[in-house]
């Protein structure tokens, strides 16, 4: 209301609380409602004898004229009513994360009012062509982002939405060029989001006109071509995102856009080194470059940026050592990914002074040497990954990183070739210690007592090492270990009664904290521990003795890893209690008995070896078993059954005289268990003579 003198403001305000909204504006919003099929419990504060006004989700201006719709989130569904364009003063409308579907109606996109539309996260469709017939000369804000709209991003008039300052259209299913219309028709257009279409075709030149824009994503869409000389002339870019497309080009242009605070360009084809001129985007804070193709050495003028949190390099062809960079003058880091490349030289000094650093990744790349002492300094270290590089000094590396408070999460497999694991009393620390990854190494040496410390332990990998002795009896300390791999080492003696009561094996995982930054492993991503599978593999190992009868109690277990050890006796009947199991693996051992029909009861097995052990008797047909290869079960020279082509003729008599040896193992364990044991071999026999007599 501008140059009105205020005492008639006062006397407008004193009418209006005397008054109440008109009843046409009542009777759309009654109309609104009365067109949806859930109103989420309006009515209840919609009556038709009060004043609109007063409403839930209604604010009017001083004259009672209905200026806001605020319904966000009251679990609406149904379509959107025509009648709101009825609403002739309506400035707000803001019917975002409800379920409403169908279109939206012309008659709203007629308005010559409304300044913000937000319709987000609904259930709508159609391919938004009104938008060409609609005027919406007050628009200022549109967000139809997370909803099912598709085909080609209209072209309104010049006329329509000239005041268009931001669009959100995000998360839905347009194809086509993206809309460069705004870029003329409306001067201070500033925020442009169109990530997860299926926008394709090059970024156009026309894009360069958008003088006023701050904000583009683009992400995850289908876009290709290089990036146009014009698209550098957008000086006040300050977030620009254009990841998971399939841009190419180089870079050269990047430091027109003096702006910059994040540039996420990561999951294209770029190529080329990052340029020297980097170094005068003083604002930048966040920048993306991973899974391109990009090559050459880091600049020195990286240490420039000095603004910088974020660092994500990973997955490129850079190279060349890191000592040119400063990190010293980039003190506010807090991550620094640069995974997968080629760098080489030892580990830079500098990275140590970044004292923020909570998460560094320097993981398959070449870098060789010890660990300096100064990594001792990264107190906010939680996350740490140096696989597959050629560190040496394991010792060493693990006392100084105990220092390292803070560390959840410490991956240094495929380093330290051949050499010793660390002694009992070298370590100490790890307390915060969630995943530790050491496999690969070829470490010699006992499982040493230091890991019993680590009591917050989820994940231990220890696979591919040279390991010798027993696994330990205080393996149940470790209360929250749910993730074992110690696959080929050379481990002995028995299976441990302790690992048969470690609880997290027992029971479900709780409490899911995301990592830092995402683990990768056989080209999966994990954000979380909780998305590891609970298994148990010490396959490839010297194991003696048999399976205990405890590991029934084991019931979260996904994966069970037992071959090729030298373990005898039966396969417990109580695995068939293990009904999470997808991957059970008892081959190559000296197993003997018959195969428990209740493995039958494992309806997510879907991978399944008893192949080359001394089991006997027939392999139960109807069921889950009948339907693993032959393979699953060859090397059984007394099994039979129609998978490995071998009649069971004397079935019968074969079932019976192990029946007793069965039994008299299961005596001394359990009778109750015995006893269901005999019916399930009785069940097997008349299922058996079904089949083949
Ligand atoms: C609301 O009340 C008015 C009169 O007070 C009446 O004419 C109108 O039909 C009512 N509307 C509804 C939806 O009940
Ligand atoms: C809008 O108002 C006009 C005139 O009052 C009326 O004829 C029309 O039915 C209304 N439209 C809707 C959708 O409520
Ligand atoms: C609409 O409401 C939601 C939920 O309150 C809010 O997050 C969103 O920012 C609002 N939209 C606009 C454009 O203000
Ligand atoms: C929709 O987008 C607008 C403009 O970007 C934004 O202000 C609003 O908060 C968004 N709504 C939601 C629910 O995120
Ligand atoms: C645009 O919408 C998406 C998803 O609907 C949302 O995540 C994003 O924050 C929105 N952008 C802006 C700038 O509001
Ligand atoms: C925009 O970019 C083009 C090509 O780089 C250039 O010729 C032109 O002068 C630029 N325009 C402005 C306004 O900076
Ligand atoms: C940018 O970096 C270079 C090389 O590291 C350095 O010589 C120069 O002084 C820096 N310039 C500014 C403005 O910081
Ligand atoms: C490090 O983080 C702390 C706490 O967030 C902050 O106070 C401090 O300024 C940061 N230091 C640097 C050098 O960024
Ligand atoms: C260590 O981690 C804890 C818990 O996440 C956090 O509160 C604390 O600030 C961290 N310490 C440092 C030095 O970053
Ligand atoms: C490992 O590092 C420690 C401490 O720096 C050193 O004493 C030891 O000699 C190193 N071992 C080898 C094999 O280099
Ligand atoms: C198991 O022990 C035997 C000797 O007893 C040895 O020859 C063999 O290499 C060991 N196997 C593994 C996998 O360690
Ligand atoms: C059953 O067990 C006995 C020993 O109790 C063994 O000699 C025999 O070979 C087994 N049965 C078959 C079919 O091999």
């Amino acid at each position: 209301m501008p140059h009105v003198h205020p005492a008639l403001v006062i006397f407008l305000s004193l009418a209006a609380l005397a008054t109440s909204c008109t009843e046409k504006e009542k009777s759309s919003l009654l109309q609104f409602v009365a067109e949806l099929s859930q109103d989420g419990g309006l009515t209840n504060s919609w009556e038709n004898s009060t004043d609109c006004c007063r409403w839930e989700g209604i604010t009017c201006s001083s004259d009672r004229t209905v200026t806001g719709v605020f319904l966000a989130s009251k679990s609406l569904q149904g379509h959107i009513s025509a009648s709101l364009g009825n609403l002739t003063g309506l400035v707000c409308l803001n019917l975002s994360h409800n379920s409403l579907h169908g279109d939206l109606p012309l008659e709203l996109l007629s308005s010559n009012s409304i300044a913000v539309l937000d319709v987000s996260f609904n259930l709508l469709n159609g391919d938004l062509q009104v938008l060409e017939k609609s005027t919406l000369r007050s628009l200022q804000v549109l967000n139809v982002s997370s909803n099912f709209f598709s085909g080609h991003f209209p072209s309104p008039t010049r006329e329509a939405m000239k005041s268009l300052i931001a669009l959100n259209a995000s998360n839905n299913s347009f194809t086509g060029q993206i809309p460069t219309v705004f870029c003329v028709s409306a001067p201070s257009f500033a925020v442009l989001q169109l990530s997860y279409n299926q926008f394709s075709g090059r970024i156009p030149s026309e894009l360069g006109n958008c003088s006023m824009l701050t904000s583009l994503n683009a992400g995850h869409n289908n876009l290709s071509g290089s990036l146009p000389d014009e698209f550098f002339n957008i000086t006040l870019m300050e977030h620009l995102s254009l990841h998971d497309n399939q841009l190419e080009g180089t870079l050269n242009g990047i430091s027109r856009l003096k702006n910059l605070a994040t540039l996420n360009l990561g999951g294209n084809m770029f190529s080329g080194n990052i340029p020297y001129s980097i170094g005068e985007l003083k604002k930048l804070v966040t920048i993306h470059l991973d899974h391109n193709s990009m090559s050459g050495e880091l600049p020195p003028t990286l240490s420039n940026c000095t603004s910088l949190i974020t660092i994500d390099f990973s997955s490129n062809n850079f190279s060349g050592g890191l000592k040119e960079v400063n990190f010293s003058n980039l003190p506010n880091l807090k991550t620094i990914d640069l995974m997968l490349n080629n760098f080489s030289g030892t580990i830079p000094e500098s990275i140590y002074s970044c004292i923020n650093l909570t998460a560094l990744r320097l993981s398959s790349n070449k870098f060789h040497g010890q660990l300096s002492e100064r990594i001792g300094n990264l107190k906010s270290l939680a996350f740490l990954s140096l696989v597959d590089n050629s560190l040496t000094n394991i010792t060493s590396a693990l006392q100084i990183l105990s220092s390292c408070r803070n560390l959840t999460t410490l991956l240094i497999g495929k380093n330290f070739k051949n050499e010793a694991m660390p002694k009992d009393d070298a370590i100490d620390g790890f307390g915060n210690l969630r995943v530790l990854f050491l496999n690969d190494c070829s470490l010699s040496g006992k499982i040493p007592l230091w890991l019993s410390k680590l009591t917050n332990l989820e994940m231990l990998l220890l696979y591919n090492n040279e390991l010798t002795g027993p696994i330990p009896d205080w393996i149940n300390n470790l209360i929250f270990l749910f993730h074992i791999n110690m696959y080929n080492n050379s481990l002995t003696g028995e299976i441990p009664t302790a690992l048969m009561s470690m609880p997290m094996l027992e029971k479900d995982k709780v409490a899911p904290k995301p990592f830092e930054l995402p683990i990768y492993t056989r080209s999966r991503q994990y954000r979380m521990a909780i998305s590891f599978s609970t298994m148990l593999h010490v396959g490839r190992n010297n194991l003696t003795g048999v399976i205990p009868e405890e590991i029934g109690q084991l019931k979260a277990l996904v994966s069970l890893d037992l071959r090729s050890n030298k373990l005898i006796g039966v396969i417990p009947q109580s695995i068939c209690n293990l009904s999470n199991l997808e991957a059970l693996d008892l081959s190559g051992n000296h197993l003997t008995g018959t195969i428990p029909i209740g493995l039958n009861n494992l309806h997510f097995l879907s991978k399944f070896n008893i192949s080359n052990n001394d089991l006997e008797g027939p392999i139960p047909i109807n069921g889950q078993l009948s339907t693993f290869p032959n393979s699953s079960f060859q090397g059984n020279p007394k099994l039979c059954g129609p998978m490995i082509a071998r009649y069971c003729g004397s079935a019968e008599t074969t079932i019976t005289t192990n029946v007793t040896k069965n039994i008299d193992i299961k005596v001394i364990s359990a009778i109750a268990f015995g006893a269901f044991f005999i019916v399930g071999v009785m069940y097997d026999q008349i299922v058996l003579s079904k089949a083949f007599c």
